[in-house]
């Protein structure tokens, strides 16, 4: 029997739930792990971007520049969480660093559509992680400087935006999704 047959809150959960934190944090694979056990449909930012675009993360940010993906990025957003159905979404680090998404994740809480995830990891972890893949090229020069930086400033923001916080430090995707899972269930 599967977590979403056997617990009321997570029947309950609103349309779209949705995954932020730095990038690195782990948010499509726990996404793709929480899509499968609560049998939704798994949407990953950057995906739709490059979809949309007809380019990859990095094209786009080499020939059209990062205001461009960002344009991309919140129509992306604004898409996925007017869309019916059920989802999970990884939504990319950067996501939270336009208001106008913020607003629109804020909005769809209060409405009961979203609840927004917060996956949070140490820096030093997420180093490690950002090696895999080729679509973070604001990393290409000083990581570990830029994630410091970066980590600083999403903060706040990441905290506004979401209602559940997880801590992923030392733990395996699987055991990242079931706690996510447990928070859900026992939220009230
Ligand atoms: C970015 C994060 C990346 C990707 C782009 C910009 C950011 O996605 O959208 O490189 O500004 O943090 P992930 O969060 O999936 O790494």
């Amino acid at each position: 029997m599967s977590p979403v047959d056997t617990h009321q809150n997570l029947i309950r959960l609103p349309a779209h739930l949705v995954l932020v934190g730095m990038t690195g944090s782990g948010k499509s694979s726990v996404g793709r792990y929480l899509a499968s056990a609560l049998k939704r449909d798994f949407i990953d930012t950057d995906k739709r971007v490059e979809s949309t675009a007809g380019k990859s993360v990095r094209e786009i940010f080499e020939t059209d520049g990062e205001e461009t993906f960002r344009q991309f990025e919140a129509q992306v957003l604004r898409e996925v969480l007017a869309s019916d159905g059920q989802t999970v979404v990884a939504a990319a680090g950067g996501v939270v660093t336009r208001s106008e998404n913020r607003q629109e994740l804020r909005e769809r809480c209060n409405t009961g559509e979203a609840i927004v995830v917060w996956l949070r990891a140490n820096t030093a972890e997420l180093l490690q992680r950002v090696q895999k893949g080729t679509h973070r090229p604001l990393l290409d020069k000083d990581p570990q400087g830029t994630l410091a930086s970066m980590e600083r400033a999403r903060t706040p923001l990441y905290e506004e935006v979401a209602s559940v916080v997880v801590d992923t430090d030392e733990l395996s995707i699987d055991q990242v999704g079931q706690l996510v899972l447990t928070l859900l269930e026992n939220r009230s």
